[in-house]
């Protein structure tokens, strides 16, 4: 059976669905307090960015929403921060952007920096991801030798495409095996240090597809089911 005949769905129709169009998502987390990445995350951006050195203290916020977190940390931070979010719809509420602040609208599926980052966060922001193992393995190689790169994730939302089963066990095995910490209480994975290339980070999963019709997550929200099958390496000589 095909991908198309199990009603996994293309990049293009998955950011046209309902599940990520949705505008009532929480979209606000600030820097610190009740609704907030602080948090959500364990781990303050702030101020594990204030202890860092000069030159040092550049973050990425993938799926970044209305960019509060990053717009509250660019009028706390020295001026030599430099703070980029990337989400597919950008900010609801434009205001005027920060001089240390770049806010880029793109789908985190395809787009790259031009540079390495010091933190990557990614709050509640891969449960919208066709190919949420892709973008981990993609941001792992965007660190820099001493990042930290902390995502939500939901295990439960990896499914075999063949038969549409969890795959959230062994995906998170090879996840570990590849240097991610996961917190399941959190639903939290955690790299620290650069892989320099996606190939260190490589994962054995191929990717088939996303399902828009999975349904709620442990969040309570509609998230997107990500369907993959193991990747057959040619041991043939
Ligand atoms: C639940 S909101 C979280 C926003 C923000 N991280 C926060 O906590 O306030 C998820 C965000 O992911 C964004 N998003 C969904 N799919 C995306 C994609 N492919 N590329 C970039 N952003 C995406 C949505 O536009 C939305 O702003």
């Amino acid at each position: 059976m095909t991908g198309q005949q199990r009603g996994l769905v293309s990049l293009t129709e998955l950011e046209r669905s309902s599940v990520v169009a949705n505008n009532t998502m929480n979209r606000e987390r600030g820097l610190a307090g009740v609704n907030s990445y602080a948090r959500e995350l364990g781990v303050d951006p702030l101020a594990w960015l204030s202890d860092r050195s000069p030159g040092a203290r550049s973050w990425l916020d993938l799926c970044s929403g209305e960019g509060r977190a990053l717009r509250e940390a660019a009028s706390a931070l020295p001026p030599d921060a430099v703070l980029t979010g990337v989400d597919l719809v950008g900010p609801l509420v434009p205001l005027p952007t920060p001089p240390a602040m770049e806010e880029i609208t793109a789908s985190v599926s395809t787009w790259a920096p031009t540079r390495p980052y010091d933190l990557i966060t990614c709050v509640h922001g891969l449960h919208y991801v066709g190919d949420q193992l892709g973008l981990l393995t993609r941001a792992a190689s965007w660190l820099t030798e001493d990042g930290l790169l902390l995502a939500h994730f939901d295990p439960e939302s990896i499914r075999w495409a063949d038969g549409g089963g969890t795959a959230g066990r062994a995906v998170v095995a090879e996840l570990r095996a590849t240097g991610f910490a996961y917190d399941s209480r959190r639903h939290l994975l955690t790299l620290q240090g650069a892989r320099l290339t996606t190939a260190t980070t490589a994962l054995p999963f191929t990717y088939m597809g996303a399902d828009p019709t999975a349904g709620p997550n442990y969040t309570g929200q509609p998230a997107v089911g990500s369907h993959y099958s193991r990747t057959i390496t040619d041991t043939a000589e």
